[in-house]
């Protein structure tokens, strides 16, 4: 079968073939959406990845449905998961020739801190759940590749566990609970660990309507009682960071949540206070009103509401609001370097991956994560040596327009 594909890709990929309709019919029959490899290849070593779409294909055939359905899903129809992709389409590139690009130069700093890459690792709940070291594997991967890395507060790791495994700190995103004294308890264990940030996720407070979750849940037949009992709190003991705070599930509800929580927090930590979740002007000028250091552009991968507006299309509206007063970061949608350099031309600082490194992870563990961050920061090296921009400071909106 994969003998057959290969020589049809080739077929398919002719010039000539491929203007004909029986040659798109061809092209879309064996081409998976977005990738450049065949729909049904599976790579057996990370080295063989030709783009993230290659670990996002083996992710699938080795996690149990549930768990890929998880992973996948985003909210109602997924439109804004699917925006979240086909939103890159709205901005082209503006290649500027003949400028030296013969060193070209990822670092850049961040809050202070200096990064080796833009790219970093956005925060990714229950890691157990695609790879048996979780998110120890994910912070071994960022060790060896420098990669700033953003841990859950709903990790199946111990912040302490993952900063040893990092071997530096990392930041800690917190989804707060209606009981302060549980955020406090977290906020004095996470600075005790050494996290130097906090990253506050405002864009689940009242809910997500996950319906590819439920179906890929319907399609699982295994017994999964050993891991998931139908007491409410029992997912809580899977979940360190919660260990002795006196959590209940219950308390995860916070649609009561308002800016002043914000400013409450910046009160209540010596940790920087980043919020995830911005996707309009008003609210970051909000996050700049009270107090945030760092804003973070994210619809949550489309797992938040079904806006149908791709965190690409967000960015440029909140760069404006937030002018040079803040760090911005963004995810949602990364998959390929050129995705990156439209966010870094567009205003933001650093690029979080969600998906992407998960795909990694529960493909091949930590080599599998290894492979994606470089193989991105490749694909970033090279579009920015064809764009004529040799270092993170030379990209700027010269470098992009919208159609
Ligand atoms: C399985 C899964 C779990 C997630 N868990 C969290 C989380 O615990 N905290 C959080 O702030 N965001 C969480 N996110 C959202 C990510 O931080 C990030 O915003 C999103 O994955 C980016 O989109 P991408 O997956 O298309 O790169 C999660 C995303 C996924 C896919």
């Amino acid at each position: 079968m994969i003998a057959r594909r290969t020589f049809l890709k080739y077929l398919a990929a002719s010039p000539l073939l491929a203007t004909t309709s029986s040659g798109r019919a061809l092209a879309a029959e064996i081409f998976d959406e977005g990738s450049s490899s065949l729909a049904d290849y599976l790579i057996t070593s990370p080295a063989d990845a030709l783009d993230v779409f290659d670990f996002q294909r083996v992710a699938q055939s080795v996690l149990p449905v549930a768990h890929y359905g998880y992973l996948a899903t985003g909210t109602d129809g997924n439109e804004t998961l699917t925006a979240n992709r086909t939103a890159f389409d709205r901005f082209y590139l503006r290649p500027l020739r003949m400028i030296d690009t013969s060193r070209v130069n990822l670092a850049t700093t961040l809050l202070g801190s200096a990064l080796k890459s833009p790219i970093a690792i956005a925060p990714v709940g229950s890691q157990n759940a695609f790879h048996a070291d979780g998110e120890l594997a994910m912070a071994r991967a960022a060790g060896t590749r420098d990669a700033l890395q953003i841990l859950s507060n709903v990790s199946t790791r111990s912040i302490e566990d993952v900063i040893a495994a990092r071997g530096a700190p990392v930041w800690f995103q917190l989804y707060p609970t209606s009981d302060w004294s549980v955020t406090e308890k977290m906020l004095r264990r996470a600075e005790r660990a050494g996290a130097e940030v906090v990253v506050l996720t405002v864009d689940l407070n009242s809910g997500s309507n996950r319906v590819m979750l439920g179906q890929y849940i319907r399609a699982d037949d295994r017994d999964c009682s050993a891991c998931h009992s139908t007491h409410p709190d029992a997912w809580l003991e899977r979940k360190p960071m919660y260990d002795g705070t006196g959590a209940t599930t219950a308390g995860f509800d916070t649609p009561g949540m308002t800016w002043a929580f914000l400013e409450r927090l910046k009160g209540a930590t010596t940790m920087k206070v980043v919020v995830k979740g911005i996707v309009t002007a008003d609210d970051a000028r909000n996050c700049l009103n009270y107090g945030a250091d760092a804003v973070y552009v994210s619809n949550h991968g489309g797992r938040a509401e079904a806006s149908g507006r791709g965190a690409i299309e967000s960015l440029p509206e909140v760069a404006a609001a937030i002018g040079e007063r803040v760090p911005l970061l963004v995810d949602s949608g990364f998959r390929r370097g050129t995705d990156i350099f439209k966010a870094l031309a567009l205003g933001a600082d650093a690029v979080c991956l969600g998906r992407a490194c998960i795909w990694g992870l529960a493909a091949f563990g930590q080599p599998g994560v290894e492979k994606v961050l470089q193989m991105l920061n490749a694909e970033l090296a090279m579009v920015m040596g064809q764009m004529g921009a040799p270092s993170i400071a030379d990209i700027g909106s010269q470098h992009v327009a919208m159609r």
